[in-house]
């Protein structure tokens, strides 16, 4: 296929530079969307007057051919083109002649693709949404079945207060929230300004009519500036940077998974569909799954900082670097997807162990504070009640035994204050239940969070309701 700038050149272009320049291999992703944009660009150039209706009427009916060839497979994509905007532009004038040359009349590939990045992100953007969605309908689901399984909170991973494994899962439900709210404010954004229109980086003087180009390709208006339309990738570093906090959220659930599926903790069980063995070890049940979330999650940290240093240096308006924006912004959607993908089918079969988180938070002194709290309630000074649940505490690890195990003398040889109800105070289930503070882990309160979380995500899914 030969290149779109004939004319002022005596040489066919290098071969090796040719290969070095293409980006069909990752631009052809965004075949539908290009054929989509220019259908925008020839109506509003045959309405306007700019080439002629009938024009306009064959290169649309020409591009919806190719649309549909292309669905069908009775087009293939010519992997020698420079990029999918050659590729359609070449395929419709070798169809339909010399309207098809018309097409790309007031415009230039520096707006062109601008404006299809911007459409195919906002599909895949949709779509990661709803991954996400599925995923906090997941993670509330299991956070129902565990409203009452105590486990031990944790601060620098040491046991510090009882939580259960229902608030820790709602936890990640809210980080998640973000997440979805994050891409919706990243979409909304990239859906709000269309470059069609820009030029090359300097507009145009036909007369186009760039309120109908945005406002058929389901944008708010057009952008404001044409140098700024064409060279402007803040849409793809938002997206990445919502994809890298979302991939970070996985990471730490992963990180706890692995954690929880380990023989020392053994709070948890994956099903083995989601867990791989060992060529080696016969004993082993690895959580791959999660280990390669972490892992995948510093290659989309390194999709965002592609992206933020490829842009840093551009003078305005478009230069060749721009064009690896694609595999970037590509690399960090698909990475993401395919973790949700498969992280919240291994969440949906995943086993918690409630006896195990049970006796784990029976170990760790997880209800000092509470006996802390105990004694302050009787008018010691926290301060002091602190101090003293301390050498209690201290107490127990030299003679093996725990606060709820100890009799009320050796509670009273520390302090008198001490009664019956200790036991009480310091009874796990007691502990958990008692922490009624809004936003805690009493099961009450972990009911309240999932319901508002599902109500949330009810308003999310009312609000695209068209889409999803
Ligand atoms: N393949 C190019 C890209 O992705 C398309 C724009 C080409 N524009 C240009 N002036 N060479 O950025």
């Amino acid at each position: 296929m030969a290149q779109l700038w004939q004319g002022r050149f005596s040489k066919a272009v290098d071969s090796r530079v040719n290969d070095f320049n293409s980006s069909i291999r990752f631009d052809q992703r965004m075949a539908h969307q290009d054929i989509t944009g220019s259908m925008a660009h020839a109506a509003m150039l045959g309405a306007q007057g700019i080439i002629s209706q009938k024009d306009a009427d064959e290169i649309l009916s020409g591009l919806e051919g190719i649309l549909n060839d292309l669905e069908s497979g009775a087009l293939a994509i010519d992997p020698e083109a420079e990029d999918i905007h050659t590729f359609v532009e070449q395929t419709l004038t070798a169809r339909i002649g010399d309207a098809g040359k018309r097409l790309h009349t007031g415009r230039s590939r520096n707006d062109q693709v601008a404006l299809d990045i911007r459409l195919t992100l906002r599909d895949m953007g949709r779509s990661l949404q709803q991954q996400l969605a599925e995923l906090v309908e997941t993670l509330c689901k299991k956070a129902a079945e565990n409203t009452a399984s105590v486990m031990p909170g944790y601060t620098h991973l040491q046991r510090a207060q009882p939580v259960t494994m229902g608030h820790q899962l709602m936890a990640y439900v809210w980080m998640l929230l973000r997440d979805l709210d994050r891409f919706e404010d990243a979409l909304a954004r990239m859906n709000s300004q269309c470059p069609l229109g820009s030029g090359a980086l300097a507009g145009t003087t036909y007369p186009l009519d760039r309120q109908r180009t945005a406002a058929a390709l389901g944008f708010d208006g057009p952008c404001p500036n044409s140098l700024d339309g064409v060279s402007d990738r803040d849409f793809c570093i938002e997206l990445a940077g919502a994809i890298s906090i979302c991939m970070m959220h996985l990471s730490r659930l992963s990180e706890e998974i692995i954690l929880w599926s380990s023989w020392e903790f053994k709070f948890i069980e994956l099903d083995d569909a989601f867990t791989t063995g060992s060529s080696i070890m016969p004993q082993k049940k690895n959580p791959d799954v999660t280990e390669l979330i972490r892992g995948k999650t510093g290659r989309v940290y390194g999709d965002l900082n592609t992206l933020l240093v490829m842009m840093k240096g551009l003078p305005l308006a478009y230069n060749k670097d721009m064009q690896e924006d694609k595999e970037a912004i590509f690399d960090a959607v698909d990475t993401l997807a395919l973790c949700l993908r498969t992280v919240t089918p291994m969440l949906d079969t995943m086993r918690t162990l409630p006896e195990n988180m049970r006796a784990a938070a029976a170990k760790g002194f997880i209800n000092a504070t509470d006996c802390a709290d105990y004694l302050t309630k009787k008018g010691v000074p926290f301060r002091d009640a602190y101090k003293l649940t301390g050498s209690l505490v201290a107490h127990c690890i030299a003679n093996g035994t725990t606060l709820e195990a100890l009799p009320m003398e050796t509670f009273k040889s520390f302090s008198p204050v001490f009664d019956e109800g200790v036991y009480e105070a310091i009874d796990l289930i007691r502990c958990t239940e008692g922490r009624a503070s809004e936003g805690g882990p009493c099961a009450a309160s972990v009911t309240k969070q999932i319901k508002q979380a599902g109500e949330q995500l009810a308003a999310w899914k009312e609000k695209h309701h068209a889409e999803v």
